[in-house]
């Protein structure tokens, strides 16, 4: 648990320090109005709460926190976002959350040998992995690529539902801690992303539903 505590959490951490210690890819892609946002939530939108740190929970590899850095060294992509010129601004924006403070990515990617995620964005030669389905915690996240109508997408992400399922394990969480809480012009921007991609939505959908049962 993040606490704006004094002494049991981030309460004298400086921006900048805390700017520095977000280790995780999908905020390299935040911007920093962003990022300003996130650090005076956690400061001033939280009750400090005075508490010891709880053993780790994390398994291998995330538990090894030495680990990290060598692991930032070699596979971080900290390039920040940047946003595509042949695409208009909604879908651009809907790239942004989907990169970035969806971190989709962190499930919804395959990953390689050293965990790293394959793909932080649909961009390069590597850009084909990006959001393509991935197991984590012994759950199938989908593959994202050439998904349902911008619609059904959004209607999931707001509510858990829609015509073709009901979401379970814990893309619930990422529903009830985060997409429901999306503005309605933000959802429909992360889905048209998908939607963009939506070539052969029902075909895709097929094989998915049956590759699971
Ligand atoms: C913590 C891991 C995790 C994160 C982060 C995550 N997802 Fe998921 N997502 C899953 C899992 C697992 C499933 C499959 C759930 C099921 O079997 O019902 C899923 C399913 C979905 C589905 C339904 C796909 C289908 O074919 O049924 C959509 C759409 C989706 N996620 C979108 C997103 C978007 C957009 C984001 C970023 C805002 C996101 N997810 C972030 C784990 C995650």
């Amino acid at each position: 648990m993040v606490t704006p505590h004094t002494t049991s959490g981030i309460g004298n951490t400086s921006f900048a320090q805390f700017d520095r210690a977000m280790p995780y890819p999908s905020y390299a892609k935040m911007s920093e109005d962003d990022m300003r946002a996130l650090y005076a939530f956690l400061m001033k939108g939280l009750a400090p709460v005075s508490q010891a740190n709880k053993p780790a929970e994390m398994r291998w590899p995330f538990s090894m926190r030495w680990g990290l850095s060598l692991w930032n060294w070699a596979f971080l992509d900290d390039a920040p976002f940047t946003p595509d010129a042949n695409q208009d601004v909604v879908w651009n924006r809907g790239a942004y959350l989907v990169q970035s403070l969806g971190h989709c990515g962190a499930c919804h990617t395959p990953r390689g040998l050293a965990f790293q995620e394959k793909a932080m964005s649909d961009a390069g030669p590597a850009g084909k992995h990006f959001l393509a389905g991935e197991t984590v915690e012994s759950w199938h996240a989908y593959s994202l690529r050439n998904l349902w109508t911008v619609e059904d997408t959004a209607l999931l992400l707001k509510t858990g539902q829609n015509s073709f399922t009901t979401v379970s394990g814990n893309m619930a969480e990422v529903i009830h801690n985060s997409t429901q809480h999306f503005t309605d012009a933000d959802l429909t921007s992360p889905t048209w992303k998908m939607a963009s991609w939506c070539t052969r939505c029902s075909a895709r959908y097929a094989t998915a539903r049956t590759a699971k049962a």
